[in-house]
């Protein structure tokens, strides 16, 4: 597998002065449907730096790109030309299974239709991503209640969507959006079926994960929605035609913002690797090891060789109250 590392645009410096990492980079992206003689273009060459901890608006007419950015963005979609690098990742080269590694564990998604299992209870829907990561189920459990507990959802925990009102299957949403402590935060039109009390509550959920530290893009035909962003960005023929500060704004909450996010339990600890390849450690069963690549999910974990089979190793990683026997390539890893 090919593994590519971001070049070194580095953090981007934030008006405060510090240095805030980019989550999500558009470079030049374009997307056109249909044949040649037919062709549209979604997207015309957008480029667009998403730092951590950010919130942005996007509108702009119908059809204007803004759900196929958002696809893209959130690895629903590939781009026709251009790049898209997430964290530190470029997602072309990525097969489809990588792919959904990446929608699992960096991405969440908030759409206007839900689209929550009907069969599955609130709780069961929220646990869903955390069953696909691996998490135990006891630890899905424990975590999906939290969230819902966050959401405003307690009393409901195992309620089915048709026995919710929309805004309750939103907030249903946003939990389970958020449950895998997503690095970016997509919701497209979100409040798009909700009527306006509802709407100020959901939007209200989305300014207090913002506050937390979440980095969130929501796409919206709302004035008063978009304006409670700290940026707008206004889409026309699939680019950025201008990006606006919402009046309402306050310094405060511009000053405001920061990774604070990632107060949930975390299962195990993942600090951020620094590959030197130059000091490379002989990889051997009983070797510590922490996982270097930065397109996998376990990216970052640190665990113990068991066995060595070729050139792949059986790696144990060690949390509070689970263990995770997982079978990776050694070039995804690094000794130490
Ligand atoms: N799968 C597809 N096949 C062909 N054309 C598509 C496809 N998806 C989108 N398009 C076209 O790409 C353009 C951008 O569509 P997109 O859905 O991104 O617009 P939008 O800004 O989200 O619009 P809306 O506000 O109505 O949701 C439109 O001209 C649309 O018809
Ligand atoms: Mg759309």
């Amino acid at each position: 597998m090919t593994i590519n590392i971001r070049p070194p645009t580095g953090p981007t410096a934030s008006p405060q002065g510090r240095d805030v990492p980019i989550v999500a980079e558009l470079r030049e992206v374009s997307k056109s449907y249909g044949a040649a003689n037919n062709r549209v273009m979604a997207l015309d060459r957008l480029s667009l730096k998403v730092v951590q901890g950010e919130y942005l608006a996007v509108m702009g007419a119908s059809g204007s790109g803004k759900s196929t950015a958002m696809n893209i963005l959130g690895c629903l979609d590939q781009p026709s030309g251009g790049e898209y690098w997430l964290e530190n990742c470029l997602t072309a080269g990525l097969g489809d299974d990588q792919l959904a590694d990446l929608r699992n564990r960096k991405l969440g998604f908030v759409f206007q239709q839900f689209y929550l299992l009907r069969e599955l209870t609130a709780l069961e829907n929220v646990m869903l991503p955390m069953a696909y990561a691996g998490v135990s189920r006891g630890l899905q459990r424990q975590r999906a209640e939290a969230a819902l507990v966050r959401v405003g959802l307690g009393e409901r925990l195992h309620n089915r969507p048709n026995q919710l009102s929309g805004g309750q299957q939103q907030r249903v949403a946003i939990a389970r959006a958020i449950i895998n402590r997503p690095v970016l935060l997509l919701a497209d039109e979100p409040t798009g079926a909700l009527d306006s009390n509802t709407s100020n509550e959901v939007m209200d959920l989305f300014g207090e994960l913002h506050r937390e530290g979440m980095t969130v893009i929501l796409v919206t035909h709302e004035h008063d929605v978009a304006a409670r962003a700290e940026k707008i960005l206004h889409f026309a023929d699939g680019r950025i035609q201008e990006a606006s500060t919402p009046a309402s704004l306050s310094p405060a909450t511009a000053a405001a913002g920061g990774p604070s996010w990632g107060t949930h339990p975390s299962p195990v600890a993942v600090p951020s690797p620094s590959p030197r390849p130059d000091q490379a450690t002989p990889i051997l069963p009983g070797s510590s090891v922490t996982v270097q690549d930065p397109c996998s999910i376990y990216r970052g974990y640190t665990g113990i060789v068991q066995r060595i089979s070729g050139r792949r190793a059986a790696v144990l990683f060690e949390g509070g109250n689970w263990d995770k026997l997982v079978t990776l390539q050694l070039s995804q890893l690094r000794g130490r």
